[in-house]
C-alpha cells in the first residue's frame, strides 16, 4: 500500500534522517520513507518495548523481501513528549494515527518541531471523527469502544478528534506554513477482515472476553453488540484521515 497524497507530494525528494513519532510496529515508518526519492536512515521511537520489537521484527520480515534496508532503520524506546533527541536533528518527522493517544499532544507536535531542521517537514497522519458516511461510522464505534477499553486499563486514549480539531493543533504550533489533505485508507491494512461481521464479532468478543470481572461488564456488551447489528446493517469502511505537511 502506498499513500498517494504523500507520494505525490514528496517522491522527488532526498533526503537525510527521518523520525517517526510514536512508530508502533513501524507501519507509517516504513511507508513514510518509501515515498522519498531517497532516504539516509530513521529512527522509530515508542514507549512500548513490544512496539519496538513487532517494528524490528517487522521491518526485518520487509527487508528478506527485499522491500526495506533493515540496516536503516533503527527503534528506541522514548516518551514523544520528552524526546532525548537533538535540536535540528531531523529534514523531516512523521506522526500517524498516534495524537490521540497522549495526554498532550500540542507537547509533542511542538517537540517534533523542535528536532527538525528549519525548513524541514513535520508529516501528520491523523483519523477524524466526524462527516463519516453510515459505513465509516462503523470503525470510528469500534475505535472508541476500543479507546473506552483502553481507559479502563489506565492507558491515555481519547476518541479520534474531529478534523478541525487536528487543524486546530497544529496551527497552535505556528508552523510557518501547514497544507492539509483528506485520505482515505484502503480496507487491507488495520482492517483485516473488519468488513466481514464474523471476524469482527470473534475478535471483539475474545477481547472483551478479558473485562468480565468488571463492573462495566454488561454495559460493554450491550455496546459491543450495538456496534455489531450497525456494522451488519451499514456495512464498515476505513474512516478518513487528514494528512498534513507542516514545515518547519
Ligand atoms: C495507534 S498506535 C500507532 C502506531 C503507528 N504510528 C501506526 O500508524 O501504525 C499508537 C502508538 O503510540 C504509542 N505511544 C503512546 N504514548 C506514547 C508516548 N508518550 N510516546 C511515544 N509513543 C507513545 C503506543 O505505544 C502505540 O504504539
Amino acid at each position: 500500500m502506498s499513500i498517494s497524497v504523500i507520494k505525490e507530494k514528496l517522491g522527488r525528494i532526498k533526503v537525510g534522517k527521518v523520525l517517526d513519532v510514536a512508530t508502533g510496529d513501524g507501519w507509517f515508518a516504513r511507508e513514510l520513507v518509501r515515498s522519498f526519492a531517497s532516504f539516509d536512515g530513521l529512527i522509530g521511537i515508542d514507549t512500548e518495548q513490544r512496539a519496538i520489537d513487532a517494528a524490528l521484527k517487522a521491518t526485518e520480515a520487509e527487508a528478506k523481501e527485499g522491500v526495506s534496508d533493515a540496516g536503516k532503520f533503527h527503534f528506541l524506546k522514548m516518551s514523544a513528549e520528552e524526546m532525548t533527541l537533538p535540536d535540528k536533528a531531523f529534514d523531516v518527522a512523521g506522526i500517524a494515527n498516534s495524537l490521540h493517544h497522549f495526554s498532550n499532544p500540542q507537547k509533542v507536535l511542538r517537540e517534533m518541531r523542535r528536532v527538525v531542521r528549519p525548513r524541514g517537514l513535520v508529516v501528520v497522519l491523523e483519523m477524524f471523527s466526524d462527516g463519516l458516511t453510515p459505513a465509516q461510522q462503523s470503525h470510528d464505534k469500534l475505535h472508541r469502544f476500543a479507546a473506552k477499553l483502553d481507559r479502563l486499563d489506565g492507558r491515555v486514549h481519547h476518541d479520534t478528534f474531529t478534523r478541525g480539531r487536528v487543524i486546530g493543533l497544529l496551527d497552535k504550533v505556528e508552523f510557518p506554513a501547514i497544507e492539509s489533505h483528506t485520505w482515505i485508507p484502503p480496507r487491507s491494512r488495520e482492517h483485516q477482515g473488519h468488513d466481514l461481521p464474523d471476524r469482527i464479532e470473534e475478535v471483539w468478543i475474545k477481547r472483551l472476553s478479558h473485562y468480565k470481572e468488571r463492573d462495566e461488564y454488561v454495559a460493554l456488551k450491550k455496546e459491543l453488540e450495538e456496534i455489531l447489528n450497525h456494522i451488519l446493517e451499514r456495512g464498515f469502511a476505513p474512516a478518513p484521515t487528514v494528512v498534513a505537511f507542516c514545515r518547519c
